[in-house]
């Protein structure tokens, strides 16, 4: 079968499986509770679903390190579960990508066994051991990693080796260097699309392939070495090789996320001719409210700094790549309440605003779960609340090292990546109809009014505003194609822009303040149809606060 690009017609959903829907009553979700939402995607309008990892694994990093690539974690069901759902979420036109964490295992992965406890095993040579320094008393080199402190683990106590892990200890890198690895990837990839699925998402991507003198970085405040194990010398040709032996074969697509990537290093992973990616993630969006792109440095969220970026990729992928759209996932915070944004007296117009900020963009759109009925951030008040690894990991460094600690500890609670991950709200029941007993972490204290079933019987609902603009999006060709012009450039309030083809100019504002915004005169609004706003009724001065207009006229 032919790779086609059907993924620039998706609207894609992301469901975090532990906290989407429990069927079986033991406070974790599962995928027969993903089935029986299947129905509610529909209504939603959506056309895709990106599932976060179901594999088999200790659940280290809630799934992101796998002990088996070719069975399901027995909490979120069976192989047969997995085959219902693709099945019955194709009969229903909604096509269904798999995480795909190959970077990586779990250390209780069998290849990583068999590696520790044997010198000579060929799967030593699947991971990254090296000897340490000073006879093994130091470890090999001064890297440091996504979840803090050091990327080097020894292998047991009485070893002079290490193993090296980018992120968790219980996440030991795979060496691509070796071919057997890369056969194995290979091999995993085409169970899962013989099985029907759809593509992938691949995280980390950018890291697979790391330069190989493994020699020490001059020291940084997060992520030292990472010129070293971020977009390594052999990253293309590895994605390349992964596409002509696997996904070439199939009308399948694949979304990196890559790390810390540039939109140079990102043009060619999505360059159609090379046959690498079809789209990557980037985080320069998520990143204008931190500095250098670390969540505990908070800074002041500036409209000018999104606009920057939006028009660096739009202008940089048209007709070159694909963009993808988003604002949320499981390892961001709440977008509401974000980006200047109000989660309280506005959540409503908020939500609604950064939703039409993204979805008029070119590119295809991602919705993270919960982000369709305006779901907040979960407040966490105390460390005993949180479950992620990396919240842990970091709070413990925040013991270790004052003043990074200060930084920690006054943010933790916000940046969390547990604020996405909390159970999604059905209904006003207890337990928020997620479950029937206590979840695996406590619900969001909201719960009883957001929630699915209020959104659902609320006409002016965030629900309803995501399934007028999905509606909206699959009818007019110029969201799909036209070009992404810049307007009001000066604005430190107003994000608008225009997207022009042959037929068709669509202009889409959003008021980023909470305050009323005067608009200029410039704008000629009356040659428009307003085609949505998050407001009842609109007046051509001004923009009320966190208010979105789309309007769209012929050319
Ligand atoms: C990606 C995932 C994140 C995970 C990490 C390690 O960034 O999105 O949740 O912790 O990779 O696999």
């Amino acid at each position: 079968m032919k790779h086609t690009d059907w993924y620039k017609d998706a609207i894609i959903y992301q469901i975090y499986p532990r906290s989407f829907k429990d069927s079986n009553a033991d406070g974790f979700g599962d995928i027969p509770g993903i089935i029986s939402k299947l129905d509610y995607l529909k209504q939603l309008g959506i056309n895709c679903i990106w599932l976060s990892p179901v594999y088999d694994s200790p659940q280290e990093d809630n799934g992101y390190d796998i002990a088996n690539y070719y069975d399901i974690y027995p909490p979120f069901g069976t192989l047969d579960d997995m085959k219902t759902l693709i099945k019955k979420a194709h009969e229903k036109g909604i096509r269904i990508i798999m995480d795909l964490v190959v970077n990586h295992t779990s250390n209780q992965h069998r290849w990583f066994q068999e590696a520790l406890k044997n010198k000579n095993s060929p799967y030593r040579n699947y991971y990254i051991f090296k000897k340490g320094k000073n006879n093994g008393k130091k470890p090999p080199n001064n890297w440091t990693g996504f979840f803090g402190g050091s990327t080097w683990e020894k292998e047991n106590p009485n070893s002079d080796e290490y193993y090296l892990h980018l992120f968790a200890k219980g996440q030991p890198d795979l060496n691509w260097e070796n071919e057997k690895v890369r056969e194995e990837v290979i091999n995993i990839l085409r169970f899962w699309l013989d099985l029907g699925v759809d593509g992938f998402r691949c995280d980390v991507i950018t890291l697979i392939s790391k330069k190989q003198d493994f020699k020490n970085r001059f020291p940084k405040l997060a992520l030292t070495g990472k010129d070293a194990y971020i977009n390594g010398p052999r990253l293309h040709e590895y994605l390349h090789e992964l596409y002509v032996k696997a996904y070439a074969d199939y009308d399948c697509m694949t979304v990196g996320e890559t790390v810390l990537s540039s939109l140079k290093q990102a043009k060619n992973l999505v360059d159609p001719k090379r046959q690498e990616l079809d789209m990557v993630f980037n985080f320069d969006h998520t990143d204008t409210d931190n500095y250098f792109g670390v969540k505990y440095l908070k800074a002041k969220f500036k409209v000018k700094k999104l606009r920057k970026v939006i028009q660096r990729w739009q202008d940089g992928l048209y007709q070159k790549g694909w963009n993808s759209l988003f604002i949320e996932n499981h390892d961001q915070r709440r977008s509401v309440g974000r980006f200047g944004t109000c989660d309280q007296k506005y959540r409503v117009e908020s939500s609604k605003m950064l939703a039409t900020f993204y979805f008029f963009l070119q590119g295809t759109p991602f919705i993270y779960q919960g982000q369709e009925i305006g779901t907040t951030n979960a407040y966490f008040k105390s460390i005993d609340e949180i479950k992620d690894v990396e919240a842990k990991n970091m709070y413990a460094l925040s013991q270790k090292n004052k003043l990074i600690g200060l930084l920690i500890k006054k943010y933790i609670f916000e940046v969390s990546r547990d604020n996405a991950r909390i159970p999604m709200a059905w209904d006003d029941s207890s337990y928020g109809g997620f479950s029937s007993v206590k979840p695996w972490i406590r619900m969001n204290s909201n719960y009883e009014k957001i929630n699915v079933k209020n959104a659902i019987n609320d006409s002016n609902s965030v629900f309803y505003y995501y399934q007028k603009i999905i509606e909206i999006r699959k009818k007019y060709p110029v969201i799909k194609d036209g070009k992404y012009i810049t307007i009001l450039k000066h604005s430190n309030s107003i994000f608008a822009y225009l997207r022009k083809d042959k037929k068709h100019t669509l202009l889409a504002l959003t008021n980023f303040k909470n305050k009323n915004i005067k608009l200029t005169k410039k704008l000629n609004l009356c040659d428009y149809k307003l085609l949505i706003s998050n407001y009842m009724e609109n007046d051509d001065n001004y923009l009320k606060p966190y208010e979105a207009r789309v309007y769209l006229k012929e050319n």
